[in-house]
């Protein structure tokens, strides 16, 4: 294990650890623009420089490895006017529209130059200018604001692999584009490069212009709609939401990057108050949470379906619900084309289908309880439901069993055209805290991001209550 010193604090780190890596280790993380863990080190922004002692002239810390007995100084006068030099030059042509720019607030070009940079600007001549274009329906490029780090095009290389951004021209000419006017719109994951660049170069169709950052809350939740329930954040403001980001653990790759399908899925979730249920339906009229329970109890033996995607805590109180063990059924049937092996480590979209396994609910068994249905043994349902993760054949089997059943109670955070004799408004689960439990046994957590509308109310709370009610019947 190489042991080395970094501004005289001694260090040991992994062999084949990047400097770049073993500085932050020592807590004197190093700047940079184009080093990326999940893309192939360049050097070309130089911004990482650091002194070694030893050696005549600074380091790229992104592409020397951490080596036996080094002295390495972050902090040195060297340093700091290699620093001030590359912030100049980068600068050269870069447009101050931070005002303007999407990226001010989280632009590392902004934080570096107060940090790192002069104040001071050499440049007398004009700044070239390029108008800004269109690279499809999902990203624009403002071209005025590149400093070629060139993350955006080794991305489209080394892990989309659809290669449609070059860069173009040398010397000062030098540009970020695609081939004879391709567009980014066949890429599943063009929205990465928006993360992936540092500056404000590349922005999103989607988010452009709709938010100043600093008034965004991030919070940690999960994609519903990538198979492993993947770490994100969900960026909101006066309790709305404005967009989803990757919530990157470490390195993981699969938890870096997401597919647009993900990342465009927060506009399911921005629902309008006004449009919502906000009280419980009985008989198609505004009716009361004990007279559905008064009416599941008189119906008898109750089952409860359960949808895998759901969070556990959700998953033990629908459970908790269910006349015995063995009428809990798990749902969910979606499955996700896997088109990137290596982000998506699944294809079963039912991405809590363990948690609901773990708390008694068996999929695969609709036919089943159709068929005590229909035979007189069950005489009630909970349906817990979200009609994005059931295909037609399972959508048909739910519909077929709710028109046989005598008595059926609908909890649906977005309403589906499923008929139900009750219905709860049910919180989406951006408006809860839970749990899921993914394909790879991980357990993932979210955290409420929304305040959900007067009289709707996350679906553990319900299925509290409802219990309660239940309860205080049969005493
Ligand atoms: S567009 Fe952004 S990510 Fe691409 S090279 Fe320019 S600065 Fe880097
Ligand atoms: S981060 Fe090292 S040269 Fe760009």
């Amino acid at each position: 294990m190489p042991t080395l010193k970094i501004n005289d604090i001694q260090v040991n780190v992994e062999p084949g650890t990047l400097l770049l890596d073993a500085c932050a280790q020592a807590g004197h993380p190093v700047p940079s623009y184009c080093y990326h863990s999940a893309l192939t080190p360049v050097a070309t922004c130089r911004m990482c420089l650091v002194e070694i002692k030893g050696q005549p002239k600074l380091a790229t810390s992104c592409t020397t490895l951490a080596a036996d007995g080094q002295e390495v100084f972050t902090n040195s006068k060297a340093v700091a006017d290699g620093r001030a030099g590359v912030m100049e030059f980068l600068l050269i042509n870069h447009p101050l529209d931070c005002p303007i720019c999407d990226q001010a607030g989280e632009c590392k070009l902004q934080d570096y130059s107060y940090q790192y940079g002069s104040g001071d600007s050499r440049m007398a001549e004009p700044k070239r200018r390029y108008r800004y274009e269109d690279l499809g329906a999902k990203i624009v490029i403002d071209k005025n604001r590149c400093i070629h780090c060139t993350r955006c095009v080794r991305f489209t290389r080394e892990i989309s692999g659809t290669g449609e951004l070059i860069v173009a021209n040398r010397g000062s000419e030098l540009e970020v584009t695609t081939y004879s006017g391709r567009t980014m719109d066949e890429n599943p994951l063009a929205g990465n490069v928006v993360d992936l660049c540092p500056v404000g170069a590349l922005t999103s169709r989607d988010f452009r212009f709709n938010k100043r950052v600093w008034y965004l809350k991030p919070v940690p939740t999960i994609s519903r709609h990538s198979p492993m329930a993947n770490p994100i954040w969900a960026d909101v403001d006066q309790n709305r939401l404005w967009r989803f980001r990757p919530r990157p653990q470490g390195t993981r790759l699969s938890t870096q990057f997401m597919l647009d399908s993900e990342r465009l899925a927060w506009h399911r979730y921005d629902l309008d108050p006004a449009r919502r249920l906000a009280t419980p339906l009985l008989d198609g009229a505004p009716g009361t949470l004990e007279a559905i329970a008064a009416r599941l109890r008189a119906a008898g033996s109750v089952a409860v379906v359960g949808q895998g995607t759901f969070g556990c805590d959700a998953a033990q109180r629908l459970g908790d619900l269910a006349s015995s063990p063995d009428l809990r059924y798990g749902s969910g049937d979606r499955l996700e084309p896997v088109q990137f092996p290596t982000l998506q480590l699944s294809g079963d979209g039912i991405f809590n289908r363990r948690g609901f396994s773990e708390r008694g609910f068996r999929f695969g068994h609709l036919e089943e309880l159709l068929a005590r249905v229909k035979s007189g043994e069950v005489k009630a349902l909970v349906l817990l439901h979200d009609e994005e993760f059931s295909g037609r054949t399972e959508t048909a089997k739910l519909r077929e069993i709710l028109e046989a059943v005598p008595f059926s109670l609908l909890l649906e955070p977005i309403p589906s055209d499923l008929a139900g004799t009750a219905r709860l408004p049910v919180a989406t689960y951006l408006e809860e805290s839970d749990f899921v439990i993914n394909h790879e046994g991980e357990l993932r957590r979210y955290q409420k991001a929304l305040e959900p509308p007067k009289g709707v109310k996350p679906l553990a709370a319900w299925a509290r209550e409802l219990a309660a009610a239940l309860h205080e019947a049969k005493v």
